[in-house]
């Protein structure tokens, strides 16, 4: 398990938002959560981001778990160009190339070759950081970074436009080209698809569709989640529900619910009429007639 979340609770003065939310999520899950206007849902992800306190209960995650937020209608703020601000994400990739570069140069150099102790150090460490460069990607960092800004809609900006002279629009798909890049363990996304024609929309349904982590993401857009999730939250009168399946599949169900809880009220009814005939005739047998009139 990825994530647990446990007994939630949070209000605003005396407005009760979410009152007893609990919900996990698992490794590879992709789960749409959904809800009215107002439910709460940008109020849980916050919580589980840690961007926001709550009343009581828990969250827990292994230390070890990266969590990625991408939050409603936020849009990249950066001094940056878009190249800088993507390559930014691979930082530690990018410091590692460098260092090998210069270990390169060390053993390059005739002067280490006369201190055989010396130049045996050198090699080995150059084999263990070239060793890890290679298994953490550090080969496809552009490869990566220019498939995702395409998929995004930047194939035709040039790689050093300014991200602050973009769009609202752009900077939010900006903003979400570059948390894709980070690829986090439980990536949690805030309407992901406001903002994005259809070309962008399908691209990034199947990118999140082979992503290997887990997604948790909220969104009005029906297909989307049908396209996408196969599980779906819903937070309603300040709880969460489960439901397994896509949306469509959580409509059937909630429909069927309804239909229950509607003939469980009728049942109800006729067995409150049925009590109410029993009491009045009861009344009638043990008192005079008079008593037993309707009112008006
Ligand atoms: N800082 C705040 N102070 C007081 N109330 C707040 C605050 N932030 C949110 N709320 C209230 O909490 C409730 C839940 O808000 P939230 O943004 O989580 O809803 P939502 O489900 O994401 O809605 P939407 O689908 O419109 O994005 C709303 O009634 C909102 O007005
Ligand atoms: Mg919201």
């Amino acid at each position: 398990m990825l994530l647990q979340v446990s007994n939630i609770r949070k209000s605003y003065g005396i407005d009760v938002i979410l009152q007893d939310i609990s919900m996990q999520v698992l490794e590879r899950e992709r789960i749409g959560l959904v809800g009215v206007n107002g439910a709460g849902k940008s109020t849980l992800l916050k919580i589980i981001a840690g961007e926001l306190s709550f009343d009581s209960g828990a969250i827990h995650k292994a230390k070890e778990t990266r969590i990625g937020y991408l939050a409603q209608n936020s849009g990249l703020q950066s001094d940056r160009t878009i190249e800088a601000e993507m390559r930014a994400v691979f930082a530690h990739l990018l410091d590692a190339e460098q260092e090998l570069r210069q270990l390169e140069q060390q053993i390059a150099d005739p002067e280490l070759h006369n201190q055989p102790k010396r130049y045996e150090e050198v090699l080995e460490r150059y084999a263990r950081r070239s060793d890890w460069f290679r298994e953490q990607g550090g080969f496809e960092i552009n490869t990566r970074i220019n498939s995702v800004l395409h998929g995004m809609g930047f194939g035709e900006f040039p790689s050093d436009t300014k991200i602050a002279t973009l769009s609202g629009g752009q900077k939010t798909r900006l903003a979400l080209a570059r948390i894709l890049l980070q690829s986090p363990d439980l990536l949690m996304l805030d309407e992901p698809t406001n903002y994005l024609d259809i070309p962008t929309l399908t691209w990034l349904e199947g990118y999140l569709r082979s992503y290997s982590g887990a997604i948790l993401v909220v969104s009005h857009d029906r297909y989307f989640l049908d396209a996408l999730a196969t599980t779906i939250i819903e937070i309603e009168r300040h709880a969460a529900k489960r439901y397994t399946g896509n949306y469509s599949r959580y409509m059937e169900l909630k429909s069927a619910e309804y239909e229950s809880e509607l003939k469980q009220y009728e049942k109800q009814q006729d067995e409150i009429a049925k009590m109410e005939q029993f009491i009045q005739k009861k009344h009638c047998t043990s008192f005079d007639n008079k008593t037993c009139a309707k009112p008006a």
